[in-house]
């Protein structure tokens, strides 16, 4: 297993896209440990994430737009590093949208993809990240809203080999927790209020049973960070 921060403090990140930034968790991760960058510009469809993403980071150098990344609104080859964290399996035209991303990828940049996967040998408080992640996009699901559950590694490995990046380098890592179950205050608040938003829901008595199960799992095993798998590769010169 690898730690994030060794690998990204190899890189020169020069002009970076974090595509589906969401609230910009990786951006923070990107800053900080890059071993140096021009500018960081996060891109998102849904406004709300791009409002606090915003607000989050006021700096000149970092940028936020309301983009769809199905139809991204750069020049052809401006970014010298292109990133995607944790959001994969939220793309519903996934293969649409990474075709964008190396579109705006100069030639011998970096694409860099980062996500959680569910199989392999996991902790039980992995297991739990895993078990909520299902819950979680079970519940999105039955709002309408695409979120397909976790990959396999197999799944994002071959995804990778289809992307015709030059030199792919595809590495395991997680990030270790002290003590699992008081690492998950925040998620039994997340599970407590999801809980309460199915309660007007139709057709949710599945998923307030597996919210339930979910809350006792929460306090007596806890939760840490799933293994993740970590790719990146170059796009070809001639590409
Ligand atoms: C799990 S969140 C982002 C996580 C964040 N990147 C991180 O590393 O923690 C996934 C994001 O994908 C965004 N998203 C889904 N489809 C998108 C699309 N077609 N274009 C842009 N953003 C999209 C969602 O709005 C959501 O904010």
């Amino acid at each position: 297993m690898n730690d994030i921060s060794k690998l990204l403090s190899q890189i020169d990140g020069g002009i970076v896209l974090d595509a589906a930034t969401g609230k910009g968790e990786f951006i923070s991760v990107l800053k900080t440990h890059l071993k140096s960058y021009i500018q960081i510009i996060g891109v998102d469809n849904a406004e709300r994430n791009v409002d606090y993403a915003q607000k989050v980071f006021p700096e000149n150098d970092i940028e936020i737009y309301k983009m769809n990344l199905e139809d991204l609104q750069f020049e052809v080859e401006y970014f010298d590093l292109v990133c995607i964290s944790n959001s994969l399996h939220h793309l519903e035209k996934r293969d649409n949208a990474v075709l964008e991303m190396l579109r705006v990828l100069k030639p011998g940049g970096t694409i860099l993809i980062t996500e959680m996967y569910c199989d392999g040998i996991q902790t039980p408080a992995q297991q739990t990240h895993i078990k909520m992640h299902h819950w979680l996009s079970g519940v999105d699901r039955l709002l309408g809203v695409y979120h397909q559950e976790t990959y396999k590694k197999e799944e994002l490995v071959s995804f990778a080999k289809t992307l015709g990046l030059k030199e792919t380098n595809i590495v395991d890592f997680y990030t270790p927790v002290d003590n699992p179950i008081k690492n998950c205050e925040s998620l039994v608040r997340n599970c407590k209020d999801t809980l309460k938003k199915l309660e007007s829901i139709a057709n949710s008595e599945d998923l307030i049973k597996e919210g339930k199960e979910m809350l006792v799992r929460l306090s007596e095993i806890g939760c840490a960070s799933a293994s993740r798998v970590l790719i990146t590769g170059h796009k070809p010169k001639n590409k």
